[in-house]
């Protein structure tokens, strides 16, 4: 029997001090932007965390992507850290339902000088995906909007990748509840369903990183 591999737990104190510890990217709009997104109260959970949209932002930058798509864009800071880490000429495409939480998102990318590189496509992202072209294949997808949805959206997005692409898909833990049998509600059935089916997904390899709600990150094999 193989032992276990070591492990850290984290509890606050030691999430404080990682988040702590990444590079700054913290500016006045990442600040701003979070400050107002905090006033929504319950809902500003939805936003990604800084560690998140820190690695977000060096996977981007790394890999070279230059074409990107989002899936859930909300008040944009998860857009932001993308648009961040693509070189210039390069180009997100944001696709969300709320015209609402999507015109906080626009100012502040305006703010942030990254306006003219991000496209914001409103409606439910599933219509959005099927009507774009094949062509060209994206470099890199965050998918992160409602989880019943995910099936579709990982569909629709890894045939767009190009070979060598990844895909970045946010809650993939469900605040732990995937590995607890008497959680049964339909969010995290979806996401327990949605886990195996990447698992079983022959098109790319995965690995699911304990960041934030957890994150799935895959890259779509040759
Ligand atoms: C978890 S939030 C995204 C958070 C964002 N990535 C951030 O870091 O701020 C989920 C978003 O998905 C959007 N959404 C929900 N259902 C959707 C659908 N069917 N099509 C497109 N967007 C949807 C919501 O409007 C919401 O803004």
């Amino acid at each position: 029997m193989l032992p276990k591999p070591k492990f850290t737990a984290l509890d606050e104190t030691l999430y404080d001090y990682l988040v702590e510890h990444r590079s700054p990217e913290d500016d006045e709009v990442v600040r701003e932007l979070r400050a107002e997104t905090a006033q929504l109260g319950e809902g500003a959970s939805m936003q990604v965390s800084p560690d998140q949209a820190a690695l977000l932002r060096i996977l981007v930058s790394a890999t070279g992507a230059r074409r990107a798509i989002e899936i859930g864009t909300f008040t944009g800071y998860s857009a932001l850290a993308v648009a961040r880490g693509l070189p210039p000429g390069g180009r997100l495409l944001c696709l969300d339902v709320s015209a609402e939480w999507t015109a906080v998102a626009r100012r502040y990318w305006a703010k942030a000088g990254v306006g003219d590189r991000i496209e914001l496509r409103l409606g439910p992202a599933a219509e959005t995906l099927r009507a774009l072209p094949a062509e060209p294949a994206f470099d890199f997808a965050f998918i992160d909007a409602d989880k019943r949805g995910y099936p579709v959206y990982w569909e629709e997005v890894v045939r767009r990748l190009r070979p060598g692409g990844l895909v970045a898909v946010d809650n993939v833990l469900w605040s732990g509840d995937v590995v607890r049998p008497e959680e049964q509600d339909e969010d995290v059935t979806a996401i327990r369903r949605f886990n195996e089916a990447v698992l079983a997904d022959t098109r790319v390899e995965s690995v699911m990183l304990a960041v934030a709600d957890g994150l799935t990150l895959a890259r779509k094999l040759a």
